[in-house]
C-alpha cells in the first residue's frame, strides 16, 4: 500500500513529498482534479448552512436544482431522479426497479439480462448481472436470475443478435443493463455501438427495461457528456456515479424515463418504489452541491 499524505489537481502526494500522477482519476472519479477550489468552497458553504436533513418527508433545494440540471442535460425522456449511495447500489436500485415495473403491471418476470465481462458493482444484484470472477465467485448460489450475451463486436454481431432474441423467446426479461459502448472493468473494452443500438430496441420492443450503467461513462468520458447520448435508443433507467461525486462522498442517482415511471407513481402506496438501503445516506446537501459544483464546469 503506497501512502498518501495530500493531493491537487492530477497529482497524489507521499509523505516524502513525491508526486504521482493519479492515472485512474482515484478510479474515473476525480475528474475535475483533487482538492479543487470550488468544489470545496461549495461544500464548505453548504455545511455551514444545512448538514443533511432525511428524504424521508423532507427535500432541499439543492437536491431539487441537481436534479432539475441533470434532467436537462440527460439523453431521452428522464423524468424523475432517485438518490443513493455508489455505483453498486445505483445499479442495484435500477435492477430492482425493473423488477418491480413489471410486478405492479401484474407481470412476472424475474430474469435479467447483461452482457459477459460486465461489472456493474459489489452489491448482491449488480454482482449477479457482472460478469463471473474470481471476485463474486463466492457468492453464485446466491444470484438472481441472469442470462448473460457476448458484446456484440463486427465479428459476432448477427450471432449475438439471435442469441439474444432467443433468449426474450424463452424467459420472461425484466431488464437488460449494459456498460454502454465501453466495459470499464472488462479492459476498456469498445464493443459495437450499432448492435448495442439493435439489441435496445429489440428489448424495447418487448417491454424489457434497459438499464444504462453510466457510472464509468457518465460526464464525458466517450466524447459526449453520456455514452447514451450516441446511441438512438435511450435507456429507461441511468445508473450514474463516480465523476458526479469527484470521489468526494459516496454519491449516485438514478434517473428513470417518464414511460418506465407511470406503474409507480399511477398505483397505490403499497406499489410506490422503496428501498432500504439509501435513507442513513441520501440527505447530505453537501453531496448535490458539490455535484452542482461539477456540473456547472461542463
Ligand atoms: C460500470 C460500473 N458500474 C458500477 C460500478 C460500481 O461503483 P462503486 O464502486 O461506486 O460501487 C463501477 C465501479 O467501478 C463501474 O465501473
Amino acid at each position: 500500500m503506497m501512502p498518501i499524505a495530500r493531493a491537487q489537481g492530477a497529482l497524489l502526494f507521499d509523505p516524502e513529498e513525491r508526486s504521482y500522477i493519479d492515472g485512474i482519476s482515484s478510479w474515473y472519479t476525480a475528474v475535475y482534479g483533487h482538492c479543487h477550489p470550488e468544489l470545496i468552497g461549495a461544500v464548505r458553504s453548504q455545511m455551514e448552512t444545512l448538514d443533511q436533513v432525511v428524504f424521508s418527508g423532507f427535500t432541499h433545494r439543492p437536491a431539487v436544482q441537481l436534479a432539475e440540471q441533470l434532467l436537462a442535460v440527460l439523453p431521452g425522456d428522464m423524468s424523475k431522479v432517485f438518490y443513493s449511495d455508489n455505483g453498486s447500489t445505483a445499479t442495484e436500485i435500477g435492477i430492482k426497479m425493473a423488477l418491480q415495473y413489471h410486478f405492479n403491471r401484474g407481470e412476472k418476470r424475474s430474469v435479467l439480462l447483461a452482457f459477459e465481462e460486465g461489472f456493474h458493482g459489489d452489491t448482491f444484484g449488480a454482482m449477479s448481472v457482472s460478469g463471473l470472477s474470481v471476485y463474486n465467485g463466492p457468492f453464485e448460489d446466491f444470484f438472481l436470475k441472469v442470462k448473460r450475451i457476448p458484446v456484440p463486436t463486427a465479428e459476432n454481431k448477427q450471432e449475438v443478435l439471435k442469441m439474444a432474441e432467443q433468449l426474450l423467446q424463452e424467459h420472461a426479461v425484466a431488464g437488460f443493463i449494459y456498460e454502454p459502448l465501453v466495459q470499464g472493468a472488462a479492459g476498456m473494452k469498445i464493443y459495437d455501438a450499432s448492435a448495442l443500438d439493435q439489441l435496445l430496441g429489440m428489448m424495447q420492443a418487448e417491454e424489457v427495461i434497459c438499464i444504462a450503467d453510466e457510472v464509468m461513462t457518465g460526464f464525458g468520458k466517450t466524447g459526449s457528456l453520456f455514452a447514451s447520448s450516441q446511441l438512438q435508443h435511450t435507456p429507461e433507467i441511468i445508473c450514474l456515479s463516480k465523476a458526479l461525486s469527484a470521489g468526494w462522498c459516496l454519491w449516485r442517482r438514478r434517473p428513470a424515463a417518464k414511460k418506465y415511471t407511470r406503474p409507480f407513481t399511477r398505483t397505490k402506496s403499497p406499489k410506490g418504489f422503496s428501498t432500504g438501503i439509501l435513507i442513513p445516506r441520501t440527505p447530505w446537501p453537501v453531496r448535490r452541491l458539490a455535484k452542482l459544483g461539477t456540473l456547472a464546469k461542463q
